[in-house]
């Protein structure tokens, strides 16, 4: 897509939910044939959040707006636009932005859901700014919510160690005090839907006996090839920054990425020139909560100091679709 660049908005306010159950390495080794010695050295997970039975995303993404909200001192009502950024939403209609919109009410903000699975929240991102920069809201609240537990084959050790529940929110607003979106880039590629899917449960593979037989409303991915198209396309778009925008690599303060395997993030960082330190790491602790991943570590990023008013943030995603997309930021 053509890139967006010097947009008038700032994140007014950052909030996060995990839910209160933990699934260890340990725990994971007496479902599958697994051990934290493997896991932890290929993925820098150690343990992941699980969402108790009587909740869904909607849940959890309220309880992170609820926060996102007090910490930008905003009431619902003085919201434009809700996005929910999952693509594991409570029903396939209607969208889980309404069922957050009637919770954290009373308002009348519109409400969608959105749906780039990993890249889901720096395209919300993306398209918040382009609403408020082209004055049709003021106020976006934007979602990253997933309950991937709820999609996740606990009989496959290659998948089921990854991912993990939670939520993480942002209240984007026009700027005031000097935050900006400086530069963003989105893209896709739909060509090989295969290599990271859901096969059933939508239209082209309603649900049936045959297909929850046969697994198919789970989560299948083909690791390595994700791995290393996810580490290529992170280079290009950092390799973008500087060209586009004459802004060095090495002036940015903190990279907030999906936190989708440590090695994918170590090996585009330092093929790159970039110290690993540069990033913001949680993923030892959340493992992969795709849409959710990048708020939830910008939100703890910004409350426990290591994120400050007026730093250059870069977040960067790849995800299923395939889709992509980095977002220059002053926070
Ligand atoms: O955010 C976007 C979605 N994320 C992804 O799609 C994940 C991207 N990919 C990855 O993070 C890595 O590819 C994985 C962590 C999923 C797998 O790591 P890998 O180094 O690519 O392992 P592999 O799939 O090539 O498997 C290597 C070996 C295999 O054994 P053989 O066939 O060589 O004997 C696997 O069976 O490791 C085995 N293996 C395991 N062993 C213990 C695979 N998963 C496990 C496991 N525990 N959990």
């Amino acid at each position: 897509m053509r890139t967006a660049q010097h947009l008038p908005v700032e994140v007014a306010g950052l909030g996060s939910y995990l839910p209160e159950r933990i699934l260890s390495n340990h725990d994971l080794e007496a479902i599958v044939d697994t051990s934290d010695e493997w896991i932890v050295p290929r993925t820098g997970i150690r343990e992941r959040r699980i969402a108790a039975d009587e909740q869904a995303t909607s849940d959890l993404a309220v309880a992170a707006a609820r926060r996102a909200l007090q910490d930008a001192a905003l009431t619902a009502k003085e919201l434009d636009v809700i996005l929910v950024a999952t693509c594991t939403p409570d029903h396939l209609f209607p969208a889980t932005a309404c069922l957050v919109q009637a919770a954290i009410g009373p308002t009348d903000a519109m409400a969608c859901d959105l749906e780039a699975a990993c890249s889901g929240f720096v395209y919300g991102f993306v398209y918040a700014s382009g609403l408020i920069a082209s004055g049709m809201a003021d106020n976006v609240l934007l979602v990253g919510a997933e309950t991937l537990s709820r999609v996740t084959d606990y009989t496959d050790r290659r998948s089921c160690i990854l991912f993990g529940d939670g939520a993480g929110a942002a209240v984007l607003r026009r700027t005031r005090n000097g935050g900006e979106l400086l530069y963003a880039e989105l893209g896709a590629d739909g060509s090989r839907p295969e290599i990271l899917e859901i096969p059933a449960g939508g239209t082209r593979l309603p649900a049936s006996h045959q297909t929850v037989d046969e697994r198919r409303h789970y989560m299948q991915l083909q690791g390595r090839e994700v791995f290393k198209l996810a580490v290529n396309k992170l280079i290009e778009l950092m390799q973008r920054i500087p060209e586009q925008t004459g802004i060095g690599l090495d002036e940015i303060k903190m990279v907030l990425p999906h936190q989708s395997n440590v090695r994918i993030i170590k090996s585009a960082l330092e093929r790159s020139g970039l110290e690993m330190e540069k990033a913001y790491m949680n993923i030892d602790t959340v493992g992969n909560t795709s849409a959710a991943s990048i708020p939830l570590a910008m939100a703890e990023a910004a409350a426990c100091g290591k994120l400050q008013r007026g730093d250059l943030a870069l977040l960067l995603a790849f995800g299923g679709g395939l889709t992509w997309g980095s977002a220059l930021i002053r926070y």
